[in-house]
């Protein structure tokens, strides 16, 4: 079988590794459908070296389509999304328009694939920053148990799309010209009040909620235990965050601390878990100097993890260092990796009791 795969925010910071993703996949596609808004449509992108024209995205832009891989904000795809599984076609999402429903799968492969056999025409793609913290806690997890995360974030600029990116550029330059940085859109752009973010570092991602954790912080809490144990309130697992956006470009930073279930447990068990498993990979050698940085983890698929250190005072626990691309793992080789995941279990069917939002 071959598939007509339309991606949804084609010409976004998402969508253009989403292309690219897909074109060095093993998914057989008969046809591209490049959608985006109206402001986009006519213009041209390319795949596997052939031109193709932007299409407005509207819901009759998805007959015929089997498969969606949508990038385009929240409320569009809350739009669009069930008008396209009304139209046969099998959506994955990459906003958290659909997260936390519960007809929903929400999957990192590496953790969850199982999940998959369940979906009714959407699967959920995790947050960026849940992502890369399950590919690397979850073989910790299966192994020995994990009771609690502690974790705090180094957000790169591009997780909030392509032209919040550009602005943190500018602003660059502003304040290496001399000039005064004028923040137009970070943290958030919804939000009333907005700072430079070059040279600086915002500890919100996303409006807060009523208790005064940010959405972003919210949003790693309830999809771990959802991704992790199947249930968002689940509270077996105690999980925490503070989520800070960073002058980065690509690659999200986060220092995690997790205390597993055995007391006995020592940091090179933990290094020789995270060697061998899937999409990790080991980058702690200290006395070279090799840690994760950004830089080095730009372009890459795997998730990379060093600083693994014993808690000396909390036997079983640890503290350690993980770094992925946003862009990929974060974003669009996950959202690629479930669809090819869907097309080898053939699972690219919507359901006679499909979920319609
Ligand atoms: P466009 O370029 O036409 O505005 P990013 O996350 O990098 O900001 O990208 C957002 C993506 O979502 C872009 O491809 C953008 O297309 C697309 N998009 C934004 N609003 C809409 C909409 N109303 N309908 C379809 N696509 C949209």
């Amino acid at each position: 079988r071959e598939y007509t795969v339309a991606i949804l925010g084609a010409t976004g910071a998402v969508g253009s590794r989403l292309i690219e993703q897909l074109e060095q996949s093993t998914i057989p596609v008969k046809k591209v459908k490049l959608l985006a808004s109206k402001r986009s449509a006519g213009k041209q992108l390319s795949f596997k070296g052939q031109a193709i024209t932007i299409e407005e995205a509207t819901p009759e832009v998805f007959e015929g389509v089997d498969l969606v891989l949508a990038s385009a904000g929240g409320a569009v795809s809350k739009k669009l999304l069930p008008e396209a599984v009304k139209r046969g076609a099998v959506c994955v999402d990459n906003t958290s328009a659909f997260r936390m429903e519960p007809e929903v799968p929400l999957v990192v492969p590496e953790v969850n694939e199982q999940a998959l056999f369940e979906h009714r025409g959407i699967v959920a793609n995790p947050n960026c920053s849940t992502i890369q913290m399950m590919v690397a806690l979850e073989p910790i997890r299966q192994k020995f148990g994990l009771e609690q995360i502690i974790v705090s974030t180094y957000q790169a600029a591009s997780g909030a799309g392509q032209t919040a990116l550009d602005e943190m550029l500018s602003e660059a330059k502003d304040y290496l010209n001399g000039e005064t940085m004028e923040g137009k859109i970070f943290p958030v752009k919804g939000d009333k009040k907005h700072y430079p973010l070059a040279f600086n570092l915002l500890p919100q991602i996303d409006v807060f909620e009523e208790d005064g954790y940010s959405h972003e912080e919210w949003k790693m809490i309830h999809e771990t235990k959802k991704i992790m144990q199947g249930d968002m309130n689940d509270p077996k697992l105690k999980v925490t965050a503070t989520c800070v956006r960073v002058p980065v470009v690509i690659g999200h930073g986060e220092s995690v601390y997790f205390k597993t279930a055995d007391t006995t447990l020592t940091a090179e068990q933990v290094k020789e878990t995270l060697k061998t498993a899937p999409g990790v990979v080991l980058q702690d050698d200290p006395a070279h100097q090799e840690y994760p940085q950004p830089l080095t983890a730009e372009g890459k698929r795997e998730t990379f993890v060093g600083r693994v250190r014993a808690d000396k005072e909390n036997p079983g626990s640890f503290n350690m260092w993980i770094v992925s691309d946003n862009l990929l793992k974060g974003a669009a080789w996950n959202t690629v990796q479930i669809a090819e995941r869907l097309v080898e279990n053939d699972l690219v069917h919507v359901p006679a009791d499909p979920y319609l939002g």
